[in-house]
């Protein structure tokens, strides 16, 4: 008998393939402590439920209760909720929170479908803010704050802003001012911080959520913490948000079985970073920065650097966006071409490919990957460079893109809940999408649920369907791609 799941992994494992992705523990690499090996070992005698001596996640009042406290000590918040359905729980809870029915949310274009969601399960109504887009890279960088200023001055009843920060590539926004404008008009900040959990153990790093005012963070604790899968952190502080009600709406979305396993590995993360937080976030952001210099180093490779971006962004170095299509090679490929010589990064896009590195890679595993991308380069056929080619063809899409996403003809809410039919992408210009359209990862939209589909989306998804990148919301049918239209 086989076993499809368990082999699959046991295939993956035995493949001896490198992560440059998430989660952070690199599988295990960075778990030598011995609250995680008690875990490993205990594994099915800890995974229990709500007996005597143990607590309840919805009304914790015991051993969560003080593993909640310690992670508020740890992040500075005035309350912490730890949660077992990733930050994606966190971030509906805190839409839902923050958003009575009727009321409008200020996003930024660089937002999770997990918002989306939320969007949709609060009935609120989106206000998009314009999002900057990077010509190089081809990619998304966030809003700026005067961005932020201009929509609260003009838009009426906006409750609350959400954006993400950083982003999937690790770039920053100015959070100090766009928390201290959102204040100023009487908005929430909810900063989606699920790359940034580290982001508080370093002065090097850019500003984490909670030191630059938010209200309410979100932090995917797998992806840089080094937590199991599916585990992450709500915070709070102040008192615009009521503390309860957000406790409330989380309890209307989480797991009435939530994982001892899971939990556990919270714990023990919590207390390794209340205890050597800074000096493993140090070596950690020490390596990244000796894995950018050699990669600089070497010819036909482009690194996204804080000199790629305006002054109202910031980089987290540990993040790693290389691109090599000056060099006539797309990030998907390169992406392949990394696998094929032993190293998985995160995801790639048009361009680039992204790897995630954290305290649990030394810098014996860094310099490997620096080597495996100078030699996926070198042996790649000579090609004149198709980056040039690519920016002037799509960065036109993207920008008229971006600009046409203000155009919703249903509430998200209506249009996740609507009747539907599929017609082919081709065909449904001027139809309403019934779905997100996200390139995944990133996540990012092209297309709302309630948006018009336009002639410069459907071009701009023909271009990354072109090269490969998976497309949420498209589905392909005898070879053509179809979406979901309201009918
Ligand atoms: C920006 C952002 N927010 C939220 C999430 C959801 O996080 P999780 O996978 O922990 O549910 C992700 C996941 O990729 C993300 O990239």
């Amino acid at each position: 008998m086989t076993h499809s799941i368990i082999d699959a992994l046991l295939r993956h494992i035995r493949s001896g393939i490198y992560p440059m992705h998430v989660p952070a523990h690199k599988q295990g690499r960075g778990s030598n402590t011995v609250s995680a090996a008690v875990i490993a070992q205990y594994l099915y005698k800890m995974d229990l439920t709500e007996v005597p001596g143990l607590d309840d996640l919805s009304e914790p009042s015991g051993c969560i209760q003080d593993t909640e406290a310690a992670a508020a000590a740890l992040f500075s918040a005035d309350r912490s909720f730890l949660l077992v359905n990733g930050a994606t729980v966190g971030v509906e809870a805190a839409i839902l929170a923050a958003c009575p029915p009727g009321t409008r949310i200020a996003i930024s274009g660089v937002v999770h479908k997990s918002a989306i969601a939320g969007i949709a399960l609060a009935g609120a109504e989106p206000v998009l803010l314009y999002t900057r887009l990077s010509s190089k890279y081809l990619m998304p960088l966030g809003v700026d704050p005067a961005e932020v200023e201009r929509c609260l001055a003009q838009e009426k009843g906006i409750r609350a802003v959400l954006v993400t920060n950083p982003s999937y590539y690790g770039v920053c926004q100015d959070l100090e001012a766009i928390a201290s404008i959102c204040h100023k008009h009487g908005a929430i900040l909810i900063v989606d911080e699920a790359h940034g959990g580290h982001l508080s153990f370093s002065s090097e790093l850019p500003i984490s959520g909670l030191h630059a005012g938010a209200d309410i963070v979100i932090q995917s604790a797998h992806k840089t913490l080094g937590s199991l899968t599916q585990t992450a952190l709500m915070h709070v502080k102040g008192q615009r948000v009521d503390h309860d009600r957000l406790a409330s709406c989380l309890r209307l979305l989480q797991t009435t079985s939530p994982s001892y396993i899971l939990m556990a590995s919270l714990d023990s993360v919590i207390h390794r970073l209340s205890l050597e937080g800074e000096s493993l976030v140090a070596s950690a952001v020490a390596n990244a920065r000796e894995m950018r210099r050699v990669i600089r180093g070497l010819s036909g490779v482009s690194l996204l650097s804080p000199e790629d971006l305006e002054p109202v962004f910031s980089l987290d170095p540990t993040r790693i966006t290389v691109s090599a299509a000056d060099r006539g090679i797309l990030g998907t490929e390169l992406q392949e071409r990394l696998r094929s010589r032993g190293y998985q990064v995160e995801f790639s896009d048009l361009l680039s490919t992204v790897a995630v590195t954290s305290y649990a890679d030394d810098d014996d595993d860094l310099r490997g990957f620096c080597s495996a991308i100078e030699d996926a380069i070198a042996d790649a056929p000579s090609r004149s460079s198709i980056g040039e080619k690519l920016r002037s063809r799509v960065y036109p899409l993207m920008v008229r893109a971006a600009e046409e996403q203000a155009t919703s003809a249903l509430s998200i809410r209506a249009a996740v809940l609507s009747h539907r039919r599929e017609v082919l992408l081709e065909d449904s210009i001027g139809e309403v999408s019934a779905d997100g359209v996200y390139p995944y990862p990133p996540g990012v939209p092209l297309l709302l649920p309630g948006q018009v589909i336009t002639e410069s989306v459907v071009d701009l998804i023909k271009e990354l369907l072109a090269v490969g990148i998976s497309i949420r919301g498209i589905k392909m049918r005898e070879g053509s791609p179809v979406c979901s239209i309201v009918d």
